[in-house]
């Protein structure tokens, strides 16, 4: 088993790749890989940069260049549902794209013909991930993640996304991991850690919070590297 570790900025990789022995970087398509072993474990880790279509790269070179056979996400998150407080914990259960729109030929907010407006993530992962939360004595919301390429700052939108795509939260590459890994046949798993409410005050907040809940997330994940392994 080889496992991918990704996130969006280095805020959200760093506290990983710091824990990792026998590293070895490579440069590639523009990005930086960190091969190495967690426990021994054999992962691969790398940033992708913000937005679906750097996720949907990087996703993709973890896969096809670097054999990863399962992929674990860490990063942040704004919260829609009021139940989600600034460091708290979500895992998806399925992720859509909000931003996706052929509502003009008749199609639902989030679909294309040939996709699907959600993409369920791994249930066995999950099931990992509930069995390390419980472990740690931690609460771990499980719902489903909309994504696009928007950082979110807006009540009015926020409730929108959350009223159409009964979501319970948002962010900015979930559902691109989620088409790379589905169509490839990997196994995937999509964990944040809430930054900010997606209103008024989420770019002060996502400023404030950004490395403390990226942290929460990392130290989650390599407690599922543990687990998994
Ligand atoms: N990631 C963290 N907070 C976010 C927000 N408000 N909008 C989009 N992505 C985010």
């Amino acid at each position: 088993m080889k496992i991918a570790i990704m996130g969006a900025m280095p805020e959200e990789v760093e506290p990983i790749v710091a824990k990792l022995n026998n590293l070895k970087k490579t440069d590639y398509a523009a990005n930086t890989y960190y091969e190495g072993t967690y426990n021994d474990q054999e992962v691969v880790v790398a940033y992708s940069k913000i937005g679906k279509v750097f996720a949907t790269l990087t996703a993709t070179i973890l896969i096809e260049k670097f054999g990863c056979d399962t992929l674990l996400f860490s990063g942040v998150a704004g919260a829609i549902s009021d139940e989600l407080k600034i460091g708290d914990l979500i895992i998806a259960d399925g992720l859509c794209q909000h931003d996706l729109d052929i509502t003009a030929f008749g199609h639902p907010f989030g679909y294309v013909p040939e996709g699907e407006v959600c993409i369920p993530s791994d249930v066995e992962l999950r099931n990992v991930a509930k069995e390390v939360a419980a472990s740690k004595g931690l609460v771990l919301k499980e719902g489903i993640i909309a994504t696009g390429d928007q950082f979110v700052a807006n009540a009015e939108r926020k409730d929108w996304i959350g009223s159409e795509f009964k979501a319970d939260a948002l962010e900015m590459e979930g559902a691109s991991v989620a088409v790379v890994c589905s169509s490839l046949g990997v196994p995937f798993f999509i964990l944040r850690a809430i930054s900010d409410s997606a209103d008024m005050d989420a770019s002060f907040n996502f400023d404030e919070f950004l490395e403390s809940s990226a942290k929460i997330s990392a130290d989650f994940i390599l407690s599922m590297v543990d687990a998994i392994k």
